[in-house]
């Protein structure tokens, strides 16, 4: 299966490099290698790779700035998914696209089911309901995976900016009527794969838009709280209390919809495929995050650890081998100059001094055979009054 995938270098685009390379060949692309706002060069490109599938994990999601620059958020959010469906019909390929909650206001009250009426506020969720619509009106075999507070530790996420925080400060204030389904990014990769490894037919026969996030809701502050708590490295931390807000304490230029939980029993039934508790995949985040932190840490420590071994190792071999080689060269140089008869002479001193320093030669000058002999103290009163009574212990043993 050849399998052309955008938003590579994204929170989602790099789960999903991973979760899909057994089921076949990626070409990946991003920003770096192709900006999508080229229309021409992104045709180009899909008629080039010639893909079974499309997978569209790219998307402007900067939700703020989107109000500045509705017109580049509607070219990739709104226009190009259009175009990736006119393709995939073209090619008989099949489109894998992720769409957001923000296409909803909010204002339900209980998790939004798929067929719900959406009524986006700002920039961001109507440029990528803009996108559900192309994708939708085309003729192309798709799936169109709704999702929400998409969270990894590759790129900045809420889980990131509340562990920055945490180091930080020692008060948070958290907003507590944002409510949603938090989900992490690689949850989201292993169900694309999941999906991709029940077959094209499969996917064909129940193509349509699914809402895929994790199992349950909880507010931003319920979110923070149980990040800081699951947070593996806890002594870091300088938070003490972490207090609610509200949405309207921290203004911002794109308005959010308040709740904008999903439902996504029709997706579990459908595929057959269970979302894992929002909790349980955070606890599962953070412990890969710490073990990956500590395998960061241990092969610092084997680097420097080499470092310092194969500079001492270096260190060694020259006060080793150069030394007494140099030696021998400049000795053999000496010699030269002498008169025939004294050449060998600063050999001979050379092996003489070589043999004097040999360890076993010290160590058997330290155990001399002749120990010496213990001196027998003289009467303080004679060695005070006559010091030529005092006799070295050489005298001893020469007597
Ligand atoms: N993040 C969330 O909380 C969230 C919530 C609900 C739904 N979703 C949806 O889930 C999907 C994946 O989101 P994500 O969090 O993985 O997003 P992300 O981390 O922002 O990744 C999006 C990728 O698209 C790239 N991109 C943006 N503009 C581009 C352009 N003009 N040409 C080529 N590439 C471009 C980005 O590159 P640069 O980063 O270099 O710009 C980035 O690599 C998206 O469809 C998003 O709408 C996300």
């Amino acid at each position: 299966m050849k399998i052309l995938l955008f938003g590579a270098m994204g929170q989602l685009g790099t789960e999903l490099q991973r979760t899909l390379s057994p089921y076949g060949e990626i070409a990946a692309y991003d920003i770096h290698n192709l900006n999508l706002e080229n229309t021409q060069e992104v045709r180009e490109t899909i008629r080039l790779v010639s893909p079974d599938v499309i997978v569209n994990a790219s998307a402007y999601t900067a939700v703020d700035q989107a109000e500045r620059e509705a017109e580049k958020a509607f070219a990739v959010n709104g226009d190009i998914p259009g175009l990736f469906a006119e393709e995939a019909s073209r090619l008989n390929a099949f489109l894998l696209h992720y769409s957001t909650d923000y296409v909803f206001d909010g204002r339900k009250g209980t998790p939004y089911l798929e067929g719900d009426t959406t009524n986006p506020l700002g920039v961001y969720g109507k440029s990528k309901l803009a996108g559900e619509e192309a994708i939708q009106a085309g003729n192309a075999n798709y799936l169109i995976l709704r999702t929400s507070w998409v969270y990894s530790r590759n790129r900045n996420s809420f889980v990131t900016k509340v562990l920055e925080w945490a180091r930080k400060q020692e008060v948070l204030s958290i907003v507590s009527d944002q409510v949603s389904n938090p989900t992490w990014a690689r949850t989201l990769a292993d169900v694309t794969a999941e999906l991709l490894g029940k077959g094209l037919d499969y996917l064909i026969k129940r193509r349509g838009l699914y809402h895929v996030a994790g199992n349950g809701y909880a507010s931003r502050l319920d979110w923070a709280k149980k990040i800081i708590e699951l947070d593996p490295n806890k002594q870091e931390q300088k938070v003490k209390e972490i207090r609610p807000a509200l949405t309207s304490d921290f203004p911002t230029l794109a308005e959010r919809p308040l709740f904008s939980a999903l439902d996504c029993s029709l997706f579990q039934s459908t595929f057959e495929i269970p979302l894992p508790k929002w909790e349980d995949a955070l606890k599962l985040a953070k412990r890969l995050q710490s073990s990956s932190r500590n395998i960061k840490r241990t092969s610092t420590t084997c680097v420097i650890a080499c470092w310092v071994s194969l500079k001492w190792l270096k260190m060694l071999r020259r006060s080793l081998f150069c030394v007494p080689i140099r030696i021998c060269i400049a000795m053999t140089k000496a010699g030269r100059l002498l008169p025939g008869c004294f050449r060998s002479l600063p050999t001979i001193v050379l092996i003489g001094s070589a043999a004097a320093n040999f360890p076993s030669f010290r160590w058997m000058r330290r155990t001399r055979m002749v120990q010496p002999m213990r001196l027998p103290t003289p009467p303080p009163s004679t060695r005070k009054q006559n010091p030529s009574n005092m006799r070295s212990v050489t005298d001893f043993i020469s007597s």
